[in-house]
């Protein structure tokens, strides 16, 4: 009995500990993604990857600069999968270095189990979302690396 009621009370506390991690993720919808991404957790205080920093040439469809900002949890996936709750923000520049677009990813449990549970969206600079969801462009494309997680400026070694 002393054993149930304690190994109860480990699970409540484990459970109380998850909930308050995950409470303040947002659910897969763009404007709060979008609040959460310049409001909760300004993502220009994030990090980069080590093998993709500051400023970085790339491709269509994106355009030619670019920079990717990563959450903690993206940050300290050592392998893909990364972990839930991880952010992938992408700042995209024309060849002027103006802000164009902000495309971003984001990992919620559930959400697209067939595609690696990515939700993805593309904002103008000033945050309205021109496309967002599953988008049969951005899940195709990056789906190429699917065993990199869908993510192709970083190589998980
Ligand atoms: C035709 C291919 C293609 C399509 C479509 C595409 N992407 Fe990308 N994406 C790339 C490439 C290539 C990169 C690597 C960086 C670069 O060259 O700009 C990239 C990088 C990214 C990154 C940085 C993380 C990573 O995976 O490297 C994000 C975030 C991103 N794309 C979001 C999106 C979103 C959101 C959409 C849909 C609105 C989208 N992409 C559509 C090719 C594509």
């Amino acid at each position: 009995m002393k054993k149930f009621v304690i190994s109860l009370g480990v699970i409540s506390i484990c459970a109380i500990f998850s909930a308050i991690a995950f409470a303040e993720m947002p659910s897969p919808a763009p404007e709060l993604l979008w609040k959460h991404i310049t409001k909760e957790s300004p993502y220009k205080q994030w990090s980069f990857w080590p093998d993709h920093q500051g400023m970085q040439p790339g491709r269509a469809p994106h355009g030619p600069l670019h920079k990717v900002y990563v959450n903690d949890r993206a940050l300290h996936s050592s392998q893909p999968p990364v972990q839930y709750g991880s952010i992938v923000v992408k700042e995209n520049y024309g060849k002027d270095k103006k802000l164009k677009a902000i495309t971003v990813m984001y990992k919620v449990h559930g959400y697209n189990p067939d595609a690696g549970d990515w939700f993805w969206a593309k904002y103008s600079p000033d945050g309205k979302a021109a496309k967002f969801g599953k988008p049969a462009g951005c899940v195709g494309c990056h789906g190429t690396r699917a065993a990199n997680d869908f993510i192709l400026v970083h190589e998980f070694k």
